[in-house]
């Protein structure tokens, strides 16, 4: 697995707390016979309390951390985002449910511009895996929007019933994926062993037959797509999981699910044989997934096609798909940007550069796409109006 030469150094309390989570990670392998999935690893890599990426204490989002997501780049994306969200309210009830709000930046932007367009938000609810990202976003709240932080609340799972508009904003490709391997007619899962690797966490790769629910995900993509000599990738069942967990508790809702990925025919297009699993350190994307377990992101693209049938399963509709740039246009990112004043370079040059991250091909602007799925409303929604692509997945 390749590696750049030169990789920042963690520090001393960083590297015993990715030891820790490494030894326990061993103990859940040996605890399950020697041999755990891929997606199992994920899931505690990512969220084991106290130590994993998301659940411990790395700085993650911003230049500090390992990456960074589109409302940590601009507050022109939340502020875009609510002009489609006003329309949503005003179909149903003025709410947000978000899923895994990252420092609370968009939370933030979203009540205050919700505010000033006159479609003001009445509960701002968020479902947070992590007790240390839920503090960072109590922080961000109470220091950028004091006056409307009391709108917003915590939730430790879904609720209920649900209405308004639904926001995930890069989780899906946070959900712990299942790793494949396709070779000759044999159908593989690629699992997590103990063993001596170059990353020198002491894990490995295993590979073993694929069984049940994966099993047959992975022969209906081979046949669809080809699928046969050496190919790897990932099959997200647990996104289409928790599709369907939300599905029946939508009433009146729609929900805007924001990521990097693909529809299926190009997610498994022969040409990426080798998936889309990556980890990420400090701005490096990395191909090893054991590299210092805990202090890496770890995230693998979305399969919009597998999200969208597992919507239209669960009897919702499916409103919209098409890239991040044709969303943010449709909903009047350049009108916003118009009302910059140009006499003041400095201002207006950082949020020129800002839209255009959000918004070039070679950036954000293509490579994510936003899926609405919905039920009991109208379809016509602002940011799909021009250039839905839906029939493509
Ligand atoms: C890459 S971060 C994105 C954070 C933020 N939305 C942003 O754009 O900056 C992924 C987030 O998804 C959250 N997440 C993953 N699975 C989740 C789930 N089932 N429910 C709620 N949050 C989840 C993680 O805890 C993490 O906060």
């Amino acid at each position: 697995m390749q590696r750049p030469a030169k990789l920042p150094e963690p520090d001393a309390d960083a590297r015993a707390a990715s030891a820790a989570l490494t030894a326990r990670i061993r103990a859940n392998i040996a605890a399950a016979g020697g041999w755990i999935s891929f997606a199992r690893y994920m899931e505690l890599a990512l969220y084991e309390p106290g130590l994993g990426y998301y659940s411990g204490g790395a700085a993650k989002f911003g230049a500090a951390g390992d990456f960074v997501t589109a409302p940590e780049i601009s507050a022109l994306f939340g502020r875009t985002l609510a002009r489609q969200i006003g329309q949503v309210f005003a179909a149903s009830r003025p709410q947000v449910l978000e899923f895994g709000a990252g420092s609370g930046a968009l939370a933030a932007t979203l009540l205050t511009e919700l505010e000033e367009l006159g479609t003001p938000c009445e509960r701002y609810a968020i479902v947070e895996l992590s007790g240390a990202l839920r503090a960072r976003q109590q922080a961000t709240l109470a220091q950028a929007v004091p006056h409307l932080a009391a709108r917003v609340e915590w939730l430790d799972t879904m609720p209920d019933t649900i209405d308004g508009c639904v926001l995930a904003n890069e989780v899906l490709d946070a959900m712990p994926a299942h790793w494949v391997t396709w070779r000759d007619s044999a159908l593989l899962e690629r699992g997590v062993a103990a063993g001596t690797t170059g990353s020198g966490s002491g894990l490995v790769v295993a590979e073993r037959p694929a069984q049940g629910a994966l099993r047959e995900a992975m022969s209906g993509l081979a046949a669809d797509h080809k699928l046969t000599d050496a190919y790897t990738s990932e099959i997200n069942l647990a996104a289409s999981a928790w599709i369907a967990t939300l599905a029946p508790r939508m009433r009146h809702a729609m929900a805007l699910l924001v990521d990097y990925g693909f529809p299926a025919h190009t997610y498994y297009h022969a040409q990426r044989r080798e998936g889309t699993l990556r980890a990420h350190y400090r701005h490096h994307a990395l191909d090893d997934p054991f590299y210092l377990p805990g202090l890496c992101d770890l995230t693998t693209h979305v399969d919009f096609s597998a999200m969208a049938l597992a919507a239209e399963q669960a009897g919702l509709e499916v409103d919209g798909y098409t890239t991040q740039a044709r969303f943010l246009i449709n909903c009047g990112i350049t009108e916003l940007l118009g009302h910059s004043d140009p006499q003041d370079m400095r201002r207006h040059g950082l949020l020129t550069q800002q839209a255009n991250t959000l918004l070039s091909p070679a950036e954000m602007g293509e490579l994510f796409k936003v899926l609405a799925v919905s039920r009991g409303m109208r379809h016509d929604w602002r940011g799909f109006s021009d250039g839905n692509r839906v029939h493509t997945l």
